[in-house]
This record gives C-alpha cells, structure tokens and sequence, in this order.
C-alpha cells in the first residue's frame, strides 16, 4: 500500500535533511530518503559533505594542522616537544568518529522533529501534479510536493576511473591508510588545496597539477597571490598552466605524463594520485524519465531562481541544481523551497553566499572581486590591513595575510570582503551580514571592535577604504 505525505525528500545531504526538518516545522508530514550506507550497512545520513566532504576534511584539516604546528611552531612558545610521531590510523578513527557524531546527529533530529525516514534509493515511479510516487524499496510513497536534493560526484579524468587505491576522489583522498611519500593532485581548486594541505603536512611531498593558467582564478586576484606566496613557503608545489596527458598505474604507483607551461614534456610519478577536477550533478538512479523531469546539459536538474522544475510540485535544490556547490547553499536551499511550500517568501541571496577554502592560511571571500569590479566598470574604493599589524595575530604568532574590503565609490556600500589569514573562516561572517544590511564601510570602520582580537583587522580593512588606518 502506498505510503501518503505531504514533502517527500529526495537525499539526506545539507541540501535534503535542512529542507525535510524545515517542511516538518511548518506542519508538514514529511519523508526524507537517503541511501548512504556506513561501513556496517547503517544509514548514514548527512551526504557528501557529512560522509566524505565538508566534515572529514575538516577532521583532518585539523589533525594535520596541530601536527604541524607541534612540529615546526611549538618550539617558538618555548615548548619543546622530544620526538614527535603521528598515528594515522587514529587519525583517521577519530575523523570516523566526528562522522558518525554527525549521521547519528542527523538521525536524532529526524526523531526530534516527526521527520519519516526511509534508507534506501528513491526513485520516481510516476504519477502525476498532486500526486508525485517515489519508490524506495518495495515501498511507494506519494506527495504533492517532492524535493530533489540527490548531490553531485566526483569528475573522472576522461578514461580514468576511480579505483580509490591508487587513483582517488575525495573518498579515497579521506582514508589514505598510511602516509604517502609523494602524492600527486590533478586541479589546484578546492578539494586539491585542502587535501595537499593534509598530507604535505604530515610528510607527504606534494605536487599539485593545474590546467588554468592563474592560481584560484575566482578567488580576489591580491588574496590568491598572497595565499600562492604562503603555499609556496611551505613547499606546495603547484605547477599551473600544465596539460595532463597519460596515466598509467603501475607497482605500487602512478605515473602522469604532462605538458608544462612552457610546452615541455614532463613525467610526475607518484604513490598516490588524488583527481580533484570538480563534481558533476548526481541522478543515477533518481529515474527522472518516468516523470519528464528535465534535465539540462550538464546533467543538472534544470530549475529556476526559486528552485521549481518543470513539474509543478517537483523541487530541486543543493549541487544537483546550478550555482556553487557548496553545504551552506544547500542549505538555504532547502529552507527556502520548504517555506515557499508553504506559501512563504523563501529567500537566497546568491551575492552574499561566502566562500571558504580551509587551508593555512585560510581564504575566505564574499561579494565581488575587484577584478570583476573592473570588468563591469564598477567604480570602487579598496582598503586592506595586514595581519602583520594586528596584536592578536601577532600574539597567535600568525601574521600571514590581509583582510580586504571593496566598497562602491559614491556610497561607500560594502560590494565585497576577501580575507587571507588566520580564522578567516569566522571572520568571513561578519561581512556577510554587514552586506546583507548593506552597510557601508564606514558602519564597520565605526562599529567597536573587541581588542586585541583578528576581527580588529576587518574594522582596520574598513577604515582603510577611507585612508585612515589607525594602527598601519
Ligand atoms: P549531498 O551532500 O551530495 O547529498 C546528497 C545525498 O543524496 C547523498 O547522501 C546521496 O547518497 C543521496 N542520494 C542521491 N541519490 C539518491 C537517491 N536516488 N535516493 C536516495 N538517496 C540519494 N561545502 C562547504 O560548504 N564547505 C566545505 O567545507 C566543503 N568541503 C567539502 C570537501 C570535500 C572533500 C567535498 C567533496 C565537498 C565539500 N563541500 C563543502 C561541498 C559540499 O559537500 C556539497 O556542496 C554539499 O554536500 C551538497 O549538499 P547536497 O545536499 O546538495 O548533496
Ligand atoms: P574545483 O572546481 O574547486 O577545482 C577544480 C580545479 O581543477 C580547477 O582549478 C580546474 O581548472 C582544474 N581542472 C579541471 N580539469 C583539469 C584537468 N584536466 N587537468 C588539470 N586541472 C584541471 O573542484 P574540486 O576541487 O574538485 O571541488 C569540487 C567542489 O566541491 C568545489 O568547487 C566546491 O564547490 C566544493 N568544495 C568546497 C569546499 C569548501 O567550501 N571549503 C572544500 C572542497 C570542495
């Protein structure tokens, strides 16, 4: 017997288990179907960025980078450490284990909030407007509102799959059993940044291949220099403007064949090669014939700006939809579509979504690039601070970098924020909501800051627009 709600959701990642509590707060009676398993075959909810994104990558950022910071920085504190030894397989078990928190997190508030959980594969079997049918199992579940949030996957080179051994996505990038001593990464983008971080600093030594030309060619042009500059120092070696030809596994490793930017012929060969050339939409197994559920070019679900298909009733949000991949849009997403079910104003502002990459420093950005200030022939007033005349940073003994502040040149409106440092990743959120306010940059330049803390160095940025930094 068919199994009646009203929201059915499609994928447990950010995107569909934000969007299923959200439909369940406002009174729907909602499902939410996920088939990610653990490695007992339980469910594991939470998708790419709980399983094998955002989450581990972030355990093992961390991990990592109090290794490293034990090893080459404690010294300065005058604590001397005798020697020092690292247990991967702990590592890795504790990073398991913040997974699991997660999932089991996730599976908690289903309970909380009166969600129906099915774990299993959905797949649309037909029906019609009002009447929606997904299959999960040997169960069929009919809604008048079906809320797509089914993810993306990891981008193969062309003729070269993933085995997860010796040629890894971001899973295998996650579990690596042991240190390798050379490690290659083809696409120098964010997951190529975050996992060489990982494992140079730990003792791999790494080279990272790009096909672009430029180094984070979204990223604010002064901040990606300044963020190569310190990647360099710390022995990253990323080659740019390279074209990868064949690769070949062999005993015990991976050899690529290069073109370099100068038209040389190069080899690189490594133990492990990490392929992170971004992700493609996922809907294998979603079945969206059976409905006319349109796709575009990409494979994407095709939506438009409030995330409707073309089937009226049918949702779809998160990386299966256009616009950055990233766990937070998901989210907002999927709050949104629940709300405009709802017969509310669901709202994203796409220009004030902020970007982090967890590197060391860390960027984050939100806003315009003055490069794309320039190409649209925006008048702006730019002001930066270094880290390096900040107290707090100094006191860290983590100078690298600058926050940078681009606001329109007649009102001062704040139309972008691009930081290089220490805790970026926090400091980020306060432009976020000036700009949601749309303060100007004075608002910040005149707002107090707690002394001696990094978020000085955003209110110094601020009155740097103005030309009247009060401690550079
Ligand atoms: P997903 O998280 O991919 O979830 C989709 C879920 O749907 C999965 O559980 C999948 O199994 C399930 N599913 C798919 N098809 C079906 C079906 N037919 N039936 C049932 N279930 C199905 N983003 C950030 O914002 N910050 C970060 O720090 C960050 N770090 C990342 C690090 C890495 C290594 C990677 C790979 C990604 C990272 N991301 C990060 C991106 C982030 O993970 C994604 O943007 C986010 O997970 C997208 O959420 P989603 O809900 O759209 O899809
Ligand atoms: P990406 O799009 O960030 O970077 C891919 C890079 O590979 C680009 O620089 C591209 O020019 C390069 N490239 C593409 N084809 C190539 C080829 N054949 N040879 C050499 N280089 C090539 O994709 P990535 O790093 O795989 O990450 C996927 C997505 O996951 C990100 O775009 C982001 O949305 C999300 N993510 C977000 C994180 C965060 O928010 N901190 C962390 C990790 C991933």
């Amino acid at each position: 017997m068919a199994k009646n709600f009203d929201v059915v959701v499609i994928g447990g990642g950010p995107g569909g288990y934000i969007a299923a509590i959200r439909a369940a707060q406002l009174g729907f009676n909602t499902a939410c179907i996920d088939e990610w398993k653990n490695k007992d075959g339980k469910p594991a909810p939470g998708g790419t960025c709980t399983n094998v994104g955002c989450i581990p990558s972030k355990a093992l950022l961390q991990s990592s980078e109090n290794y490293e910071e034990a090893a080459k920085h404690f010294g300065d504190h005058g604590i001397n450490v005798g020697s020092l030894s690292l247990d991967v397989a702990k590592m890795l078990a504790r990073k398991d284990q913040v997974v699991k928190q997660n999932n089991d997190g996730i599976l908690f508030l289903f309970k909380k909030n009166k969600v129906t959980f099915f774990h299993g594969r959905g797949s649309f079997a037909g029906g019609a407007q009002g009447a929606w049918e997904v299959k999960v199992g040997d169960e069929t579940l009919v809604a008048k509102n079906v809320i797509v949030a089914t993810g993306s996957n990891p981008r193969a080179l062309q003729g070269v799959p993933f085995d997860e051994e010796s040629i890894l996505s971001n899973d295998g990038a996650l579990r690596i059993p042991s240190v390798p001593k050379k490690l290659g990464l083809i696409g120098s983008g964010v997951i190529g940044l975050e996992m060489g971080s990982v494992w140079r600093r730990i003792g791999s030594e790494v080279t990272v291949l790009e096909a672009l030309p430029t180094f984070l060619g979204a990223v604010d042009e002064q901040i990606a220099k300044e963020a190569k500059k310190a990647f360099d120092k710390q022995g990253l070696k990323v080659e740019l403007g390279v074209k990868v030809g064949e690769i070949k596994k062999g005993k015990g490793g991976v050899s690529v064949a290069y073109t370099n930017a100068k038209g040389e012929a190069q080899k690189l060969e490594v133990d492990k090669l990490i392929v992170s050339i971004g992700r493609v939409p996922n809907t294998i197994g979603l079945n969206p014939e059976a409905v006319g559920l349109k796709l575009d070019e990409r494979g994407a679900v095709l939506v438009d700006d409030q995330c409707r298909t073309n089937l009226a009733g049918v949702w779809a949000i998160g990386d299966v939809v256009r616009g950055p991949m990233l766990a937070h849009k998901a989210e907002e997403e999927g709050v949104a579509v629940a709300e405009r079910i709802a017969g509310q104003h669901g709202h994203v502002n796409f220009n004030t979504i902020p970007w982090v990459i967890y590197t060391s420093p860390e960027i984050a950005w939100v806003g315009q690039t003055e490069q794309q200030l320039k190409a649209a022939g925006v008048k702006y007033k730019a002001g930066t601070f270094p880290f390096m005349a900040n107290g707090r940073a100094r006191a860290l003994g983590d100078t690298t970098g600058m926050v940078k502040f681009l606001a329109d040149a007649t009102t001062d409106e704040i139309l972008g924020v691009h930081i290089v440092g220490p805790m970026a990743s926090e400091l980020i959120s306060e432009a976020v909501v000036a700009m949601e306010f749309r303060a100007s940059a004075e608002d910040i330049a005149r707002i107090c800051h707690a002394h001696p803390s990094l978020s000085e160095a955003t209110k110094e940025a601020a009155l740097a627009v103005d030309k009247r930094t009060l401690n550079f």
